[in-house]
């Protein structure tokens, strides 16, 4: 128990009794850190530095060690490699060197320069929009939207799926006045029967993924906006594990199913598929008109600086005109899972780019990413509760157009190795291996 601040036989503590004590909050803190090692769940930075030139080699740099150690990274969310391109890198030194370091404001006070609205222009086009607004993240972009829109009118209704993304459900519930329904994950059913079930005059929003990055699994977008058509509904599509990587010029799941006309909103993070840093929502001019003049976590912070901003503006010009980077992911995620399979590595298999290898248990989970690292110079990063629900705990790949065979053949060898040792590869599957150097 925290040490109490107020006493309960003190009912208005002399200044003398308070002065000095220590805060009850430093208890807290160290009480619920403890906590949390204990659980196994206390989160610590793996020291590894990315290698531009030598992706998706990193250095890992350990203390008192002169030279770090080359480690091939598995679990990169710059899924195509874009923020080492160096036409995105000469981009954004272009871009300091013509308009300093950083944007000197929000948007509205000198922080727009030519290259935040040709941005927001070419993110509109590559959704089909009419306008697009940039945000410092996609966190932010999720979060300020969602909330702008629930509070601004009265009886709002948003339909929420259960497996939503941190950044939707700060925005969801920091909107006083607004009402949230959960519907199962990716269960149309559910959905139109709370649809159904809402009152018919009310203003409702359906706000979810195409990409689930935890499970790799993609919602039906066509079907999820026909049910919002029958019942009145907004769509708030997060499109952010899918942008740049699906669709003829990467504007996600929803261009590739021909239905991004019939979504409201969709938003989605320059953080990712094309490998720079900010977010963005586009839709109509005046659903984005309204949350560029309304969207306190749009107005009220400084914008992203001239040379994210120029980087992403070049990157996203890339991966709109050169499909070969899809095809070339694609063909790797295949590549790897053909290479898991014959292994006998278990994966669980998804419609997406993402690669999971389940493992069950936390402890057993970080330990094996560990070994991973240090036993064999491969990082996989380990997904455990909260991320995931408890006894789901996995490795998450995301094998891109920069892993060479030679890569995954290395890192299938030490997979299988390894899940043998720890007791998490299916007996049944279990292939003759040799533990690499
Ligand atoms: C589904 C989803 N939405 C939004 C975000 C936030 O995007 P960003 O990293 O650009 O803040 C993430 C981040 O991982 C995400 O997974």
């Amino acid at each position: 128990m925290p040490r109490p601040f107020l006493t309960r036989s003190e009912e208005k503590p002399s200044v003398g009794a308070i002065k000095n004590a220590r805060h009850p909050f430093y208890n807290h803190c160290e009480e619920t850190l403890e906590r949390i090692k204990q659980q196994g769940r206390y989160r610590t930075f793996t020291p590894l530095a990315r290698q531009a030139e030598r992706f998706p080699l990193y250095e890992e740099y350990v203390a008192n060690l002169p030279e770090g150690r080359d480690v091939i990274v598995w679990s990169t969310n710059d899924y195509l490699g874009m923020g080492v391109v160096p036409e995105v890198q000469e981009a954004a030194i272009a871009a300091i060197r013509e308009h300093g370091a950083g944007a000197g404001g929000t948007r509205n006070i000198a922080g727009t320069s030519p290259l935040h609205n040709q941005l927001e222009a070419e993110l509109a086009a590559l959704h089909g929009k009419e306008a697009g607004l940039l945000f410092i993240s996609g966190y932010v972009s999720n979060q300020a939207s969602l909330q702008t829109i629930l509070m601004s009118m009265p009886g709002w209704i948003c339909f929420s799926d259960r497996l939503n993304h941190a950044s939707m459900i700060a925005g969801i519930k920091s909107a006083r006045g607004s009402q949230t329904v959960i519907f199962e994950h990716n269960d149309l059913q559910d959905l139109e029967a709370k649809l159904a079930a809402a009152p018919a005059d009310a203003p409702k929003l359906i706000a979810f993924e195409s990409v689930y990055s935890m499970d790799g699994d993609m919602a039906d977008i066509g079907a999820i906006c026909a049910l919002a058509r029958k019942y009145n509904a907004l769509t708030y599509l997060d499109e952010v594990h899918a942008v740049g990587l699906y669709g003829q010029e990467g504007g996600g799941v929803s261009q590739r199913d021909g239905v991004a006309d019939q979504v409201d909103i969709i938003e989605g993070t320059l953080a990712k598929g094309f490998g720079v840093h900010g977010g963005y929502i586009t839709a109509s001019a005046e659903i984005v008109d309204f949350l560029r003049s309304t969207a306190s976590g749009f107005i009220f912070t400084t914008a992203l600086p001239p040379s994210v901003v120029g980087a992403a503006l070049t990157s996203v010009r890339k991966v709109r005109a050169e499909n070969w980077r899809r095809e070339s992911l694609f063909e790797r995620v295949h590549t790897m899972r053909q290479r898991l399979r014959a292994a006998g590595v278990p994966f669980t298999m998804t419609p997406s780019h993402i690669v999971p290898i389940p493992i069950g248990d936390a402890e057993r989970c970080k330990r094996i990413s560990r070994r991973l690292l240090v036993e064999f110079g491969h990082y996989a990063t380990p997904i455990n509760y909260p991320t995931v629900p408890e006894g789901t705990e996995r490795l998450r790949l995301t094998p891109g157009p920069f892993h060479t065979d030679e890569m995954m053949d290395d890192m299938v060898r030490a997979l299988a190795t390894l899940l043998r040792e720890e007791g998490a590869m299916p007996e049944a599957a279990l292939p003759k291996v040799e533990k690499v150097a």
